[in-house]
């Protein structure tokens, strides 16, 4: 086992389970570049302020980038059984560059280092995301596009309801997907202040340079106060959030994808390249990208209440509970970059059956609405006119017939202002053409929303 960062104050070493229980290493070993480029700052600032000297700093810059490269080129291997990636990049510093290596920690805390290491990494992971997200909502305006006025039926209470155009419906989810870029961009912005120099939690009686590590850092300031430095994780939650938001909105997505696919809807077709088959079923061809995303919003909503059950109780500053924060984090990263890098191209791929389509709008009277308004254009209160229409309906179904198929005579019977015209307006293309006002599904303006969705990225 290695010595411990702590070793000087115990008089036996670790039991093994607690040891095991303790260490961070193998979740906290993937922020290994955050970590050095962290250390390398730190260093930088203790040589700029005198705290060490510029011979030390050079040395531990050099010996910072020597492990950085050996690591990336993997002549060397990360030591699992350090306490946490801290441990391990300060032990091989001190092992290529001497005592020297043992003055990176001056003016520091594992605290503030882990704190720095955490932002920088999920500042990264973020702006990753990001661009995941703006490519989804590229494919989805060029679907939209493509399908701008391809009618569907649109659907409340999964009954259908009113005629829609397909490149409508699939406009929602890309208005989805802005906001949520813009909570990942939100969230990045408050996320990054730099809590290097915090110190275990109450500062340091070096003078050290704040703000010379936040700026080299990429940061835009220095955290305000050392204790919130130290423990805050705020941003972890705002991201869990994010992340679970956009796991929620791709899992509606699937939800529908799925059910589109199924032989009763038969909307769409995903491409054989994501789709899985049966091992006894020959016919067989399941969505299975789409249901394991479904299924995957559960960690990232689950791991949004991991973190914030983490915090709930936790008094200032430090506490070891906070080491929890990481694996929750970095799954629901891992999850959302997974599930978002299969998602594009799986849309983009998948064939659209405007036939079957057209046809389901023609069954379920979904053109009732623009009968009603049809009467109401000619003077009935809309409620009259909804009850006129109601009993048509109904006359309609027992009949087994739909709308356009009823003779203006039959029409007629439930009111005389029933005219010729009535089939015109009652056409699905123009149900769909009318609906005019601000955000409805006419073409014309969905073809203004895709731009305006586009003009946002
Ligand atoms: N592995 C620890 C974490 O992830 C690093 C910080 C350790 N600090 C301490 N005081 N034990 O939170």
């Amino acid at each position: 086992m290695n010595e411990k960062l702590w070793a000087g104050r115990f008089s036996k070493a670790l039991d093994d389970s607690a040891n095991d229980y303790n260490a961070s290493i193998r979740f906290d070993q993937r922020m290994y570049k955050e970590d050095i480029t962290g250390s390398m700052a730190h260093a930088a600032m203790l040589s700029a302020t005198g705290i060490i000297s510029a011979e030390d700093g050079n040395a531990i810059q050099a010996g910072l980038e020597g492990i950085l490269s050996d690591l990336e080129s993997g002549a060397l291997q990360i030591d699992l059984s350090c306490e946490d990636i801290h441990t391990f990049v300060e032990q091989e510093l001190t092992r290529r560059i001497g005592d020297t290596g043992k003055r990176l920690h001056t003016a520091r805390s594992r605290n503030d280092q882990v704190a720095v290491d955490l932002r920088l990494n999920l500042r990264a992971r973020t702006d990753e995301t990001a661009e995941l997200l703006k490519r989804l909502i590229r494919v989805i305006c060029e679907k939209a596009l493509a399908y701008a006025d391809a009618i569907m039926p649109g659907y409340t209470h999964l009954q259908r309801a009113q005629p829609v155009t397909l490149g409508h419906h699939l406009m929602a989810y890309a208005w989805m997907f802005l906001r949520d870029l813009g909570r990942l961009q939100d969230a990045r912005g408050r996320m990054n202040l730099c809590p290097l120099g915090s110190g275990a939690l109450a500062g340091t009686t070096f003078p050290i340079d704040r703000d010379m590590t936040a700026k080299s850092l990429g940061f835009d300031g220095a955290c305000p106060n050392s204790l919130d430095g130290v423990s805050d994780r705020d941003f972890c939650v705002e991201l869990a959030g994010a992340l679970a938001l956009i796991m929620t909105h791709l899992s509606r997505f699937s939800e529908e994808i799925i059910l589109w696919c199924s032989w009763e809807f038969k909307f769409v077709e995903l491409d054989d390249a994501f789709s899985t088959g049966s091992s006894i079923m020959p016919q067989k061809k399941n969505p299975d990208i789409a249901e394991l995303t479904r299924g995957k919003a559960g960690r990232a909503i689950g791991n949004l209440v991991t973190l914030l059950t983490m915090l709930k109780g936790l008094p200032l500053a430090y506490n070891k509970d906070l080491q929890e924060d990481k694996e929750a984090i970095f799954d629901s990263f891992d999850t959302a970059v997974m599930a978002l890098t299969v998602f594009s191209p799986m849309l983009e791929t998948m064939r659209v059956r405007t036939d079957n389509m057209r046809a389901a709008a023609a069954k379920g009277f979904i053109n009732a609405t623009d009968c009603a308004d049809y009467l109401c254009a000619k003077g009935l209160p809309f409620r009259s006119a909804y009850k006129i229409v109601g009993e048509l309906v109904a006359y309609l179904i027992a009949e087994g017939k739909t709308l356009e198929e009823a003779s203006l005579e039959e029409y007629r019977r439930f009111s005389d202002l029933f005219a010729q015209d009535v089939y015109e307006a009652i056409r699905l293309e123009n149900c769909v053409k009318k609906r005019l006002s601000k955000g409805a599904t006419s073409p014309v303006l969905v073809k203004q929303q895709i731009e305006e969705a586009l003009s946002r990225l």
